[in-house]
């Protein structure tokens, strides 16, 4: 059976949590011979240095700067397995943990913290397309910052409480017992902050295109992204 080829370019895939932008990522991403990047891991990496500094919400903006970009971040994008490593720790479950997921969008609100993690993600996109197939890209500010020639940029979106009882199966999956209302609760409240931020904040990109999963299966949401990848030429 012939696969449905190699992406070519990068895919830019931006929304809030729970609207099943990780899954159907990693799976074009799989699909497509292509590289992966989660740029989400890479701010809860960074504010899981800023917590292992010994700093939390009272400390300075610049010692927050200081402790996230003394850290080692780095990203592994093969979407079968990719990895996320802070100063050489494996941190792929501590990163989802309550401390990092609460303290997250005050870390990455820093503009010092996101001017090198850009700089960052975007070295690794550069390594992806000099490699031989392309990079989907998920996070809150693909389309608009990091790879803002993306040809293909998606924004995921999802009714609040369909994007908790997500993020709530995902938290059971992984053993993390929290409750529906404190669910819903920390998902609206992340997403305020994460829209109402001064720099980067989450917003679709003019050019990007609206897909509400509300109602969409992942296998759904994924086939109607191939057909796009196809039908603009980045697939060969
Ligand atoms: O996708 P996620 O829930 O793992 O992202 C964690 C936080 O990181 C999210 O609350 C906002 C921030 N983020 C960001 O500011 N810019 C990105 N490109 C990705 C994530």
């Amino acid at each position: 059976m012939t696969g449905p080829g190699t992406l070519r370019g990068v895919v830019a895939m931006d929304g809030p949590s729970g609207t099943g932008k990780s899954t159907v990522s990693r799976r074009l991403a799989a699909a497509l011979g292509a590289a992966y990047l989660d740029t989400g891991a890479t701010y809860r990496a960074a504010t899981l240095a800023v917590l292992r500094a010994g700093l939390d919400h009272s400390a300075s903006a610049d010692d927050m700067v200081a402790a996230a970009n003394a850290a080692r971040i780095a990203s592994g994008t093969d979407p079968g397995a990719p990895t996320i490593h802070l100063d050489g720790d494996d941190v792929a479950a501590e990163i989802r943990g309550g401390p990092v997921t609460t303290f997250v969008s005050a870390v990455s609100a820093l503009p010092g913290v996101r001017d090198r993690l850009v700089a960052a993600q975007q070295a690794v996109i550069a390594a992806a397309l000099a490699g031989p197939g392309g990079i989907v890209v998920e996070g809150r500010d693909i389309g608009t910052v990091v790879a803002p020639d993306a040809p293909l940029k998606v924004y995921l979106t999802a009714s609040d409480e369909v994007r908790a009882a997500r993020r709530g199966r995902q938290d059971a999956r992984a053993g993390r017992g929290v409750d529906a209302a404190v669910t819903l609760a920390d998902v609206r409240r992340r997403d305020r902050l994460d829209s109402t931020r001064a720099v980067s904040p989450l917003h679709k990109a003019d050019d990007a295109l609206l897909v509400d999963t509300d109602e969409l299966s992942v296998d759904a949401v994924l086939d109607e992204l191939l057909r796009l990848a196809a039908e603009r030429g980045l697939v060969t």
